[in-house]
């Protein structure tokens, strides 16, 4: 017979060719890890926390096993898109088994923080990172970076015709010629700092030409790889996509150079992943652990290691020098906490871009 303890932590196995022995062996493992002894895993009491996972789950699980490894302290990721978690938690009230919530992008973290389900977070945690990604509540923490940027097939699209803002994107020279994962909560990201910088009536103008001129796809990878075969010669995405594909096979990029809008564009908008723990959390020590491992010096060493290709956001951890650094990317000036995840679904809607 085999015993296989299955957590966050690792899988524990075990075999006996002897029944008996093999049942008494269940039991008292199973005793073991009732009484909270340290037998059960990694050296820990045995708690658990829910974690409401809206980045990318092989990032979040190579970050939180190096969470557990370091606590004890388990982890159980549920996964889901930025809206539709932070939506759900908004729904589920008190009675929300999350303890943590984690966003790739920050409106859904303001749409939480607004409706007033975030506990207050460590100023310890707080402190961890520059201020840049510390919303003006508190209440929540950036941990991870990624910058808009824009892409094109080197065989379509010259240097000299490369556009210098993303507002450009909504004139007549681009019609049927970029692409954009318009359901996506990073486009929709990248929506809400144009909205930021520009104002409404600016922003739905601008909605309405990417209407006339985009092609709309599932999601950033479909994009990628729709510059890379030319059946589209440029789209929005976030870098790390290209990246990826970079440092895997080139497959899908290997036709596709990048442009930074840079100086201050909302086209070089740098979206910030959060991390916040809810008020309804009755493992409140246990979340700020996390978040405050999140945004640690290894928390953001997992990050870099991870292979996910976002940026690091603490000034400690050095990112993955194949970045461009995050330093020369010139980002326009926006608080983090402002993005408004649910007017911008109305725009693009009323543009009839969802
Ligand atoms: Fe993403």
């Amino acid at each position: 017979m085999s015993v296989q303890v299955e957590g966050s932590g690792g899988v524990f196995s075990w075999r006996s060719p002897m029944g008996s022995l093999g049942r008494t062996l269940v039991v008292l493992v199973t005793a073991t890890c009732l009484a909270g002894l340290s037998a059960c895993g990694s050296g820990d009491d045995g708690k658990t926390i829910t974690l409401y996972n809206a980045q990318h789950q092989d990032l979040m699980r190579v970050m939180v096993d190096a969470f557990t490894k370091q606590t004890g302290i388990k982890v159980e990721l549920r996964r889901g898109g930025d809206p539709e978690l932070a939506n759900q938690i908004v729904q589920e009230g008190d009675s929300s088994p999350a303890d943590v919530f984690v966003t790739e992008n920050s409106p859904a973290m303001t749409l939480v923080d607004r409706a007033g389900r975030f506990s207050k977070l460590d100023r310890a945690t707080l402190g961890q990172v520059p201020d840049q990604y510390v919303p003006s509540t508190g209440n929540w923490v950036g941990f991870a970076a990624r910058s808009t940027v824009f892409i094109y097939n080197r065989g379509q699209v010259a240097k000299n015709e490369l556009p210098t803002s993303i507002m450009d994107l909504a004139g007549p020279a681009w019609k049927g010629k970029v692409g954009v994962a318009a359901a996506g909560a990073d486009f929709q990201a990248i929506v809400s700092a144009v909205l930021a910088v520009k104002g409404e009536g600016a922003t739905a103008e601008w909605l309405a030409g990417l209407k006339r001129n985009a092609k709309i796809y599932d999601n950033n990878i479909a994009a990628l790889r729709a510059v890379n075969a030319g059946e589209v010669p440029a789209a929005v995405i976030y870098h790390y996509y290209w990246y990826q594909d970079q440092a895997e096979s080139g497959k899908d990029s290997r036709n596709v150079d990048l442009h930074f809008f840079g100086h201050r564009d909302p086209g070089a908008f740098v979206s910030v992943s959060g991390a916040g723990v809810l008020a309804a959390s009755d493992q409140q020590a246990e979340a700020q652990r996390l978040v405050a491992f999140l945004t640690s010096d290894a928390g953001q060493k997992a990050l870099v290691d991870s292979g996910a290709l976002e940026y690091a956001v603490s000034d400690a951890v050095p990112t993955n020098p194949a970045l461009k650094p995050l330093s020369t990317l010139d980002p326009p000036d926006i608080d983090i906490s402002t993005l408004n995840g649910p007017k911008v679904v109305e725009l693009m809607q009323r543009a009839g871009l969802l």
